[in-house]
C-alpha cells in the first residue's frame, strides 16, 4: 500500500513542472499571506501579472513609486524587484525581499503560471 502510495506521488511531481512547483510552495509560504486571488487592500492579485504593466492590475491602489517605475514584467526586473522591491522602486508599499535566487527562479516561474 505504501509503495503504491509514493508512485502515485511521484507520478504527480513528475507530471507537474518542477521549478513552478517549488514556486507554488515558497509563494503560499512567503506570498499568499498578502497575495490572494482577489485584489485587497493589503495587496494587488497577480494573475496575469508576469508580461503586463507594472502596476496595472485591477482593484488595487498602487504606490506612487511603482506607478512611475513603470515597465513590462519580464524574467529580468521580476528578478530584481524581488530581490529588494525597495532598491527596485524607492517608495514602494512592498517590503518583502527573497535573497535566494534560485527562490526567485521559482517563484517567477510560478508567476507565469498565474492566469
Ligand atoms: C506584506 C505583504 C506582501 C507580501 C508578503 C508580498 N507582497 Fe508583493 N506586493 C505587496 C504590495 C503592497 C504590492 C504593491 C506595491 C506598490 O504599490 O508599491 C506588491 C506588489 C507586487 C508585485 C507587482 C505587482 C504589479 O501589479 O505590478 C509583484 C510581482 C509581487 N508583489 C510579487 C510578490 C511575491 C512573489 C511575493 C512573495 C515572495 C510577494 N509579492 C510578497 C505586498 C506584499
Amino acid at each position: 500500500m505504501a509503495r503504491l502510495a509514493l508512485a502515485a506521488v511521484l507520478a504527480l511531481s513528475a507530471a507537474a513542472p518542477a521549478v513552478a512547483q517549488d514556486g507554488a510552495q515558497i509563494f503560499n509560504s512567503q506570498c499568499k499571506m498578502c497575495h490572494q486571488a482577489k485584489s485587497s487592500p493589503m495587496a494587488p492579485a497577480l494573475a496575469g501579472v508576469y508580461g503586463a504593466k507594472a502596476a496595472s492590475r485591477p482593484g488595487y491602489k498602487y504606490s506612487d513609486a511603482l506607478q512611475k517605475k513603470g515597465g513590462v514584467w519580464n524574467d529580468a526586473n521580476l528578478d530584481a524587484w524581488l530581490a529588494n522591491p525597495q532598491g527596485y522602486a524607492p517608495g514602494t508599499k512592498m517590503l518583502v525581499r527573497v535573497p535566494q535566487p534560485e527562490r526567485r527562479k521559482a517563484l517567477i516561474a510560478y508567476l507565469k503560471t498565474l492566469k
